[in-house]
């Protein structure tokens, strides 16, 4: 496997962040950016990272958490998108089961269900950190991507592919319009430009600016004025085992696949809560050259032991199973 790598990453050089895998931690009605202090929140969400998550989360997340479902040790920062359900066409719901994303190089190490995360400097094989530098969210730090209420309007950095076995096909603006044997691929780009005073905005989103014009780890434009810090490009990738509920979705019908909020594809967002320990993403994102290995700088657990960490449920209701309508909705 070393030795495969290694060849590969002779052809395609691969040195510009971090990309690594984290298991899901819990899914539930909880939204500390969105809706903080709120149980239940609106809708489901399918959630990684850290032991700290709550339904309401100040202050310094790195120093309060004492584990992590993600492959780096010192991450103790949340991620989460809304969770996707089947709609049987008899009116009942089905949550879409999670799984670990089997990298274009390498593997998913044992995770369990999960998201793939990624810190990119520049674009996916190369950093350009000899011209700018680039600066870790501070404690506090939070931001999402997209909006559950947007309809129609693809959002730029909002991805969805269909997958034939291990054949990812092409970006898509919304989900794909007939069954993916291999499951549906969803990807979220968050904004990588920082206005460089504001932990968090009204609506989450004004502090940061999104430089991204096309999809995909393009290399990224330059900041603007208003947003002058370039920050870590954080990325989720989902893979959602659709293929049990394709035999149920009658031919010519359109897409039965909903996320938790009831929504259709263009409404898909991502949040994030910043929780790296001490200066350890700072390290991380100073190294060039460094794209699976952990940066040299910071320490990676093994995922046997990421998938250990646990918080206890705070809403508890069915989300799982056959439902008669999606919860809170
Ligand atoms: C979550 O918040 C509640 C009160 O809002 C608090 O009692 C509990 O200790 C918190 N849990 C964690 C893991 O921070
Ligand atoms: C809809 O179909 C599923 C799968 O066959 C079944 O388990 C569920 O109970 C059905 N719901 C209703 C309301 O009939």
């Amino acid at each position: 496997m070393k030795r495969l790598s290694a060849a590969l990453a002779l052809i395609a050089p691969v040195q510009a962040g971090l990309r690594f895998p984290c298991s899901t931690l819990t899914t539930q009605r909880l939204d500390p950016v969105v809706q903080p202090g709120v149980i239940p929140a609106a809708h489901v969400h399918h959630i990684v990272g850290g032991n700290a998550f709550n339904a309401t989360m100040e202050g310094d997340v790195g120093e309060r958490a004492t584990c992590t479902t993600c492959q780096m040790a010192e991450d103790f920062s949340n991620y989460w998108t809304a969770q996707l359900y089947f709609k049987h066409p008899n009116g009942s719901y089905h949550r879409v089961p999670v799984l670990p994303v089997q990298p274009l190089l390498g593997g998913s190490d044992g995770a369990r269900s999960g998201l793939t995360v990624y810190y990119t400097q520049f674009d996916l094989s190369r950093d350009n950190l000899a011209q700018q530098k680039i600066t870790a969210f501070k404690p506090g730090f939070r931001m999402t991507v997209g909006s559950p209420t947007v309809t129609g309007k693809p959002q730029v950095g909002l991805r969805y592919q269909c997958l034939q076995g291990q054949n990812r096909g092409r970006e898509l603006d919304n989900f794909p319009t007939g069954p993916c044997s291999g499951g549906i691929f969803t990807t979220h780009h968050f904004p990588a430009c920082w206005d460089g005073k504001n932990l968090d905005s009204p609506d989450h989103q004004s502090h940061m600016y999104n430089t991204i014009r096309s999809d995909g780890f393009v290399s990224a434009p330059a900041c603007p004025a208003s947003h002058p810090v370039r920050m870590p490009q954080v990325t989720y990738e989902t893979v959602w085992d659709t293929t049990q509920f394709n035999s149920m979705w009658p031919s010519g019908a359109p897409n039965p696949f909903v996320w938790s909020f009831e929504g259709t594809g263009a409404g898909t967002h991502a949040d994030y809560m910043f929780g790296w320990k001490g200066d350890s993403l700072q390290r991380a994102m100073d190294k060039s050259e460094c794209f699976y290995d952990g940066c040299g700088a910071i320490k990676k657990q093994a995922m046997s032991v990421a998938n250990e960490c646990t918080i206890k449920e705070t809403v508890r209701e069915q989300t799982d199973g056959w439902l008669m309508k999606l919860p809170g909705q």
